[in-house]
């Protein structure tokens, strides 16, 4: 696959070394304005550093934009006329509509929108694509992208934002409750490193008993919990105090939110 990744920050970065640590490119364009600071990355012989974006999307079939949200419609105006059947065009824009780019560049490209998490930088991101229709027929080729940083899901671009409360936000909330637990586990004795140890371990090992059995987490639970024992009387000590209740709570006050940002 020839890649570009059109504003190698953050994000774009993470994607990169996603795709070249899983050797998922035969050559890769890295664009920005100011390239000092990613010119090592010329370093791998399959990669191209430029400030030119035409030069790499003329060289490449996969357009991966990752810049700023005001950035982007001017990009996509500067390059719309190089734009060809074989562009696959993935956006990783938050809160930039299929629309929005299809006003820019028209209706007859292969347009994916995307939402991964920051996990990406670890090759475990979760993340949702949704496309126009003729992107439809690249879903499958974006998935296979996607796979390799972590695990990607098809969605309707209408849940993109509740899938951006869950998996964006959701890094946040999955720390907020690997922190608690780390604070629980110093309180009983085992020191901050060590604590913090138990905890995302402990977290990680749930998460990865469900994606490998495909189990319900309440069959897990029961696996755990003797009766009168003590994963039960804590467990419904924190429910009596709206353990569930408070994330849920919290999960659709986030989409509230991101809903009035849309509407304003
Ligand atoms: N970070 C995340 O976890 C995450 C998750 C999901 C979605 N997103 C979305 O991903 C996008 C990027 O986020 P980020 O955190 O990676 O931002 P970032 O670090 O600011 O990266 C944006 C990059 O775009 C480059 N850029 C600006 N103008 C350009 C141009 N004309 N041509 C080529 N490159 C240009 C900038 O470099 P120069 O100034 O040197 O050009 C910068 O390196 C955002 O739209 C965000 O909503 C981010």
């Amino acid at each position: 696959m020839k890649i570009a990744i059109i504003g190698a920050g953050n994000l774009g970065l993470s994607i990169a070394n996603g795709i070249l640590n899983s050797n998922g490119a035969t050559t890769m364009y890295l664009t920005k304005r100011d390239t000092k600071s990613i010119i090592d990355f010329e370093k791998h012989n399959k990669v191209t550093v430029t400030n030119d974006n035409r030069l790499a999307i003329q060289n490449s079939d996969i357009l991966i934009f990752a810049v700023q949200p005001v950035h982007f419609a001017a990009i996509l105006e500067d390059v719309k006329d190089l734009l060809t059947e074989n562009h696959v065009i993935i956006s990783t824009i938050t809160g930039f509509g299929i629309d929005k780019i299809e006003a820019v560049i028209g209706k007859d490209n292969y347009i994916v929108r995307s939402m991964p998490n920051t996990a990406i930088s670890v090759g475990k991101s979760m993340t949702c694509i949704c496309s126009n229709e003729k992107g439809k027929k690249r879903i499958d080729l974006t998935k296979a992208i996607f796979n390799r940083m972590g695990h990607c899901m098809e969605i309707p671009e209408n849940q993109m934002q509740a899938a951006t409360v869950i998996c964006a936000s959701g890094i946040a909330f999955w720390m907020r409750l690997i922190r608690a637990t780390t604070q629980g586990a110093i309180q009983l004795g085992f020191d901050a490193q060590e604590a913090q140890e138990l905890a995302m371990h402990t977290c990680n090992g749930a998460a990865n008993l469900l994606i490998e059995s495909g189990n319900h987490p309440e069959q897990e639970i029961d696996r755990v919990t003797t009766p009168m024992g003590c994963t039960i009387t804590g467990l419904n000590e924190m429910e009596h105090q709206g353990l569930s209740s408070s994330l849920i709570r919290g999960i659709i006050a986030s989409y509230d939110k991101i809903t009035e940002f849309k509407t304003k």
